[in-house]
């Protein structure tokens, strides 16, 4: 399975490279108003030159209230005669996890530009900008309760590092050897929120693996975990999350295939995510691997990602180029630490913008003896609708 040499891993290092630093050096002078990541930073640039001088309560009263209500719950939609529901903005639950950037889309192209619907309409023609962040700013008052983390602060979640946002979301990831003898794993992660700031997860992984004769043996079943994660600081203003999670991994896995450790381990870890200026973002991620049966060996990791989002069409997907190294290391005296680089690019697929897809190469950094591997995952933020839904 050569099908990727070291020349070609470099080659796609340099690529994305480049292509991070012409987003970042495109980008950073005009203001991108339009991410679903961004909007805290920038607010300044809002200003339009045409001002109103009424309040975002006013003008919510005024263009949104007829529909959304004036307390923001939603006209029921009966009485309105829709189709459709306007939704209740005073559920934190939902409300919080929206980010400014897809509201003020919707706010302002109408509710197809999100895969909602046409009864939901446009007002980019009968207000600046300016006001319709001053009527989000007053949606905004209708969830009273900030123990919620901000939408904003879940940004593209790299390959490998854990975010720190607590997420209802599916996530499956294929990891392809593509040198040496051929393997094929593949994880799918559950994860569903409870309460402002906790999730559980399930982790499901299951893989390939090519015999020395060129045979596929299939489906074998990894080593199973369950985590539960939680937010214990997030602050919109600086757009910071940290969160710790506990999880613990069973021995389900098939130790003769090599996916298995075949001791049950603990893993609790720390992640940490920051918003930069210009849609930029930071993650990083470390932990312990404490297995249960102590000949196995006690292993540390840490992970971290860079990142920068941008919308190459104002109103359209959100394109996420990232870096991401990762690296880990035994406990045990004499054993090396292991560092990997993984260049990558998450772009949302729909037009709801809550199907991901992100693409990268994970590739050895000290020792090329080990194998590069290919890296998909399919994300679906399954709160935001079905997978069906807004496309
Ligand atoms: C004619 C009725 C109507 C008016 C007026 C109206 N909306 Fe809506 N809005 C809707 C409906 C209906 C939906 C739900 C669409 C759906 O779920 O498919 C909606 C959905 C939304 C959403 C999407 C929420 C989500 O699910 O993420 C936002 C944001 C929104 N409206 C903002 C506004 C703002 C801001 C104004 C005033 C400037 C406004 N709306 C005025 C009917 C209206």
């Amino acid at each position: 399975m050569k099908i990727y040499t070291k020349y070609q891993s470099l080659f796609s290092i340099s690529i994305t490279l480049v292509l991070f630093a012409l987003t970042a050096i495109t980008n950073s002078y005009q203001y991108d108003s339009t991410s679903r990541y961004d909007t805290k930073f920038e607010n300044n640039a809002w200003v339009d030159t045409i001002s109103t001088n009424l309040s975002g309560k006013q003008l919510y009263n005024k263009a949104c209230a007829t529909c959304h209500g004036a307390n923001g719950k939603g006209t029921p939609k009966d009485q309105l005669g829709l189709q459709a529901q306007p939704a209740d903005f005073t559920k934190c639950n939902f409300a919080s996890r929206e980010p400014n950037g897809d509201w003020l889309a919707v706010a302002h192209q109408g509710g197809p530009t999100r895969g909602f619907s046409t009864q939901m309409p446009a007002f980019g023609e009968a207000l600046p900008e300016k006001d319709l962040q001053k009527i989000l700013n007053h949606i905004r008052s209708f969830c009273t309760d900030d123990n919620w983390p901000r939408g904003e602060l879940n940004m593209p979640r790299p390959l490998l590092t854990e975010k720190a946002y607590p997420e209802d979301e599916a996530v499956f990831t294929t990891s392809i050897d593509v040198e040496n003898e051929g393997a094929v794993n593949n994880e799918i992660v559950y994860e569903q929120r409870f309460g402002a700031r906790n999730q559980v997860e399930i982790v499901v992984p299951f893989g390939y693996r090519q015999q020395p004769g060129g045979n596929w043996t299939g489906g074998h079943l990894g080593d199973m975990a369950v985590g539960v994660k939680r937010a214990l600081f997030h602050n919109y203003d600086s757009g910071t999350i940290l969160s710790l999670t506990g999880e613990v991994i069973f021995p389900t896995g098939d130790t003769g295939s090599g996916l298995g450790k075949g001791t049950t381990v603990l893993e609790p870890f720390a992640s940490f995510g920051q918003l930069l200026p210009a849609n930029g973002f930071f993650h990083a991620q470390t932990g312990l691997e404490l297995p249960l049966i102590r000949e196995a060996g006690d292993e540390a990791f840490w992970r971290a990602a860079i990142g920068k989002s941008f919308n190459p069409n104002p109103w359209g997907r959100t394109w996420s180029p990232m870096v991401e190294v990762v690296g880990s290391r035994e406990f045990e005296s004499g054993t090396a630490t292991h560092w990997d680089i993984v260049p990558q690019m998450q772009v949302t697929l729909n037009t709801r913008q809550h199907i991901m897809l992100n693409i990268g190469v994970r590739i050895p950094a000290d020792d090329p003896a080990r194998d590069s591997q290919f890296m998909v995952y399919i994300l679906w933020d399954w709160f935001d609708g079905g997978f069906f839904e807004g496309w």
